[in-house]
């Protein structure tokens, strides 16, 4: 793929997998990038690598700007594979190159190389790496999203290479901000930030904010933002780090999102009434059937919606199991200020909606008691039923949202 230069000297020299569906169980229906950069000063300079999948597209990216023997450093902010798995290859061309990693990174490095030939340097907060006209900053970022995370900042060029933070699973033609709307809108943009926010980052919403907090005490002039996949911020990254802000304060829209399964459609009945109960408040609803729908755009969109409907019939007195692995997976992710609620058909002792109840107070989210339940079919009233259920939903969401607002 052809290195583009994004400051003097520095280069994207990434990949662009078209192809991928399932990123660790995430669906990628956009495919990804795996951004790296090349730093082409005094000493050459790698800054994270991709895939393994990718080695060779790797070595002849490098190699379409410099020969890869003349790396003298390699930065790895993060190790997970995406990013980091394509050292080994990288290293059968710079073997003198020095890798400059955190130590919580070199350890992990450690348990997926051989990297007794490697030379190795451990980098901290603050630590800098003068390559020659640019300085490398680097600055640890713990557990966004992996123990070993951290960002480089290069003043010379107002340029944060901020890794996965930022990032967008988004394979395009694009590779900047002002290019993205030439081939994509607006809702595909906000789409992908929601998606990944989301399903990698939900859980550290409260180190995000001090994170940035930090960075803008530290007053970094920032004029371009690089992440390791998606689209390049140049023309501006405040959007984007208001929209993280935005996010990791949990801000959400004032709407809802129905998320059911269902064995022989009674569940799936009760879901109409009760959509349409929500929209006739005022409220926009989204529903979306479990074994349908990828887990991945599920989150998304509990995430995008200030409120949520779990709709589940009972099967062997538990919840139905994609509705279970929703939920087991949902708590993973530590969600906050949402409110939920829930629903479902049964046949004799039910259960499942207790048991989603019981989910939800494990999550410490804003429940409506005490759910709905239907024996069997719903009947004509049980469909009315239905719909109250619904307006009612919307009446405590607006209330609840509203509290948002007023801060
Ligand atoms: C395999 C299986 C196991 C079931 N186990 C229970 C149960 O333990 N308790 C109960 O109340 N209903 C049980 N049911 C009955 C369903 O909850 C009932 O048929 C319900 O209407 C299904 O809702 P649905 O049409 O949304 O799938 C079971 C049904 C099936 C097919
Ligand atoms: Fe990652
Ligand atoms: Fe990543």
């Amino acid at each position: 793929m052809k290195p583009i230069e994004i400051k003097p000297g520095i280069y994207w020299v990434g990949v662009i997998d078209w192809a991928i569906r399932d990123f660790h169980g995430y669906v990628t229906k956009n495919g990804t990038t795996y951004n790296n950069y090349l730093v082409m000063d005094d000493e050459v300079t790698l800054l994270d690598t991709v895939k393994h999948d990718f080695d060779a597209t790797a070595v002849e990216n490098i190699r379409r700007v410099v020969d890869p023997y003349k790396i003298k450093n390699i930065v790895i902010n993060h190790i997970e594979p995406d990013h980091a798995s394509s050292i080994a290859a990288i290293m059968e061309y710079a073997p003198d190159a020095t890798i400059f990693i955190t130590e919580r990174g070199k350890k992990g490095l450690d348990r997926h190389f051989d990297t007794s030939r490697w030379k190795f340097r451990i980098v901290k907060s603050g630590d800098t790496l003068k390559t020659g006209k640019y300085t490398l900053t680097f600055l640890e970022t713990p557990m966004l999203h992996w123990p070993d995370s951290m960002v480089t900042y290069i003043p010379e060029a107002k340029l944060l290479i901020s890794q996965d933070a930022f990032g967008q699973h988004m394979a395009s033609a694009a590779r900047f901000d002002d290019e993205f709307f030439s081939c994509h809108s607006q809702f595909e943009l906000d789409d992908a930030i929601v998606d990944y926010y989301a399903n990698i980052l939900m859980p550290f919403g409260k180190l995000i904010e001090a994170k940035i907090q930090e960075i803008v005490k530290l007053g970094l002039e920032i004029d371009m933002i690089a992440p390791d996949h998606g689209i390049i911020w140049r023309k501006d990254p405040g959007y984007i780090i208001q929209r993280y802000l935005d996010l990791a304060k949990g801000k959400a829209d004032l709407a809802a999102v129905i998320i059911y399964d269902t064995m022989w459609h009674s569940t799936e009945l009760m879901s109409d009434p009760i959509m349409n109960g929500i929209k006739d408040e005022g409220v926009p609803c989204k529903v979306i059937k479990l074994r349908s729908t990828s887990m991945s755009e599920a989150i998304k969109e509990f995430w995008r919606a200030r409120g949520c409907l779990i709709g589940t019939p009972t099967i062997n007195n538990v919840m139905f199991p994609s509705v279970a692995e929703f939920l087991y997976h949902l708590a993973g992710l530590r969600p906050k200020d949402r409110i939920v609620g829930g629903f479902g058909s049964y046949g004799w002792g039910g259960g499942a909606v207790k048991e989603a109840y019981a989910k939800f107070q494990q999550m410490g989210l804003e429940a409506v008691e005490p759910g709905l339940q239907v024996l069997y079919k719903p009947s004509a009233e049980d469909m009315d039923r239905c719909y109250e259920f619904g307006r009612d939903f919307a009446k405590r969401l607006k209330e609840y949202h509203g509290k948002f607002q007023a801060v």
